[in-house]
């Protein structure tokens, strides 16, 4: 053994994207399903109603993670299950689903990774305000309780929020996400809220763990999607642009989280927009709870330049288009960004462990008669990913884990299923699973890290 023997190696899905069965068990409607019944605001008007039918399928996908030799696997619970209303008691019906998936995980040696919240609030709290109001952090709270209560006798690893920016921005800013509202002065209220929320969430599942004697096995986080936005020079526009952008998507998190302080220029900029950060005394320590791991989403990387100011006064910086390849979301690939972001995390804000917790592609698959997808792209997306990743761990950075996005091809939030990210294809016509060549890659990759570990 040395010292890669515990890196785990998973892959990632989300409730809302691949469970359907949306009126089963006691399940009440998210905020996706009211958004998805919108007209206009999902390609071809896709709903999560049915997507991968996990729910019902859920053996046989846990048996293909089996297959593939994943340590872990990284899911996230659907708040309207375990508690429908957002408050008060727990669902026992819609528990009994997440102790079925965690008991057939354990049963196949896989470790089970949960997260509480993958964007699909009770609608029941939208209606209350939703994120921006304060409230909804402790109801959070509240229902991190209530999972860990049912679950953490088996689950060490527990994730708060995934991606708090897309929370924020895309539900509450541009309005691209559910909720769908278009309001800047929410949106920054939000991402107070959800990291309060996380705090408390936090706190909570560390008193649970002290209380049943589980501390030691336990590792709580937060994952966020970390871009690095790279200046197109070094005139002091672009740097000052590049910096904003970096503030607005990325130190706007890792800040408070980890140095227990919003980060004063985009704070006060934000200010000065009409859009304060809603901050109450002791909010910050509670933002800033000592986490196990942070857990990083990777994609792609932007170049960024200064342009005029957009509405409102928002700061608006260009991104440019740089000469590299493409996946179908037109996002660049770009694998050397992600290990000067590990090296830079672990710089910067030393102390948890780091994980990848999403990374993968979305490409435009064609399927042979047999369902088989022969993605070389999606392989050599993976194989880049992997390397920058395990550049940055040689390099000395704290790095434990990597998760492929997604295991399945799922629902795209709001391009619907128009956009595969799938290791293993689901036929939308007959749900059936068939894995592509990127998983038989992974699958090989994983045995032979391991075997080297
Ligand atoms: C990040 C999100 O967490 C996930 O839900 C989404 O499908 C992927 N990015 C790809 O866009």
């Amino acid at each position: 053994m040395t010292q890669h023997a515990n890196f785990l190696w998973g892959a990632a899905t989300s409730s809302y994207q691949i469970e359907g069965a949306v009126n089963e068990d006691g399940r009440t409607p998210s905020i996706w399903d009211t958004f998805c019944a919108t007209p206009g605001t999902v390609t071809d008007g896709d709903t999560g109603a049915v997507a991968c039918d996990h729910y019902h399928r859920m053996p046989e996908d846990v048996a293909i993670m089996a297959e593939l030799g994943l340590d872990v696997y990284r899911f996230s619970l659907a708040w309207p299950r375990v508690q429908p209303d957002g408050t008060g008691a727990g669902n026992p019906a819609g528990i009994a689903f997440y102790d079925r998936l965690v008991d057939e995980l354990l049963a196949k040696g896989i470790r089970p990774w949960v997260t509480l919240y993958h964007w699909d609030l009770p609608q029941a709290l939208e209606d209350a305000g939703g994120w921006p109001s304060r409230d909804v952090a402790y109801r959070f709270a509240d229902y991190a309780a209530i999972a860990y209560e049912a679950l953490g006798d088996r689950v060490s690893q527990w994730t708060t929020l995934n991606e708090p920016w897309c929370s924020a921005v895309l539900g509450y800013m541009t309005g691209r996400h559910a909720p769908g509202r278009q309001d800047a002065r929410a949106a920054t209220a939000a991402v107070h809220h959800l990291l309060l929320g996380h705090g408390l969430a936090v706190r909570t599942i560390r008193d649970l763990a002290a209380a049943n004697g589980r501390s030691d096995a336990l590792e709580v986080g937060i994952t966020l999607n970390l871009a690095p936005k790279l200046p197109a020079s070094d005139s002091p526009a672009d740097l000052a642009a590049a910096h904003w952008e970096d503030g607005f998507a990325n130190r706007l998190y890792l800040d408070p989280l980890l140095r227990g302080e919003y980060p004063a220029d985009v704070a006060d900029r934000l200010g000065e927009l009409g859009c304060p950060l809603p901050v109450q005394d002791g909010d910050l320590e509670t933002i800033a709870q000592p986490v196990d791991v942070v857990g990083v989403n990777y994609y792609s990387s932007q170049m960024v330049a200064a342009a005029p100011t957009g509405q409102n006064g928002w700061p608006a910086p260009a991104t440019l288009r740089r000469d590299v390849p493409r996946t179908a979301m037109d996002w660049e690939v770009t694998p050397g960004a992600l290990t000067d972001l590990l090296t830079r995390l672990d710089r910067e804000y030393p102390g948890p462990a780091w994980y990848i917790t999403e990374n993968g592609a979305a490409y435009a698959d064609t399927a042979d008669e047999t369902g088989y997808v022969d993605d070389a792209e999606r392989a050599e997306y993976l194989r880049e990913h992997i390397d920058a990743t395990l550049e940055a761990r040689d390099l000395g950075v704290n790095v434990r884990g990597y998760f492929a996005w997604s295991l399945l091809d799922n629902f795209e939030w709001s391009f619907g299923y128009d956009r595969r990210f799938g290791i293993v294809r689901v036929d939308y016509d007959t749900l059936e699973r068939t894995p592509k060549r990127s998983a038989r890659y992974y699958a090989e990759r994983v045995a032979a890290e391991k075997k080297a570990a």
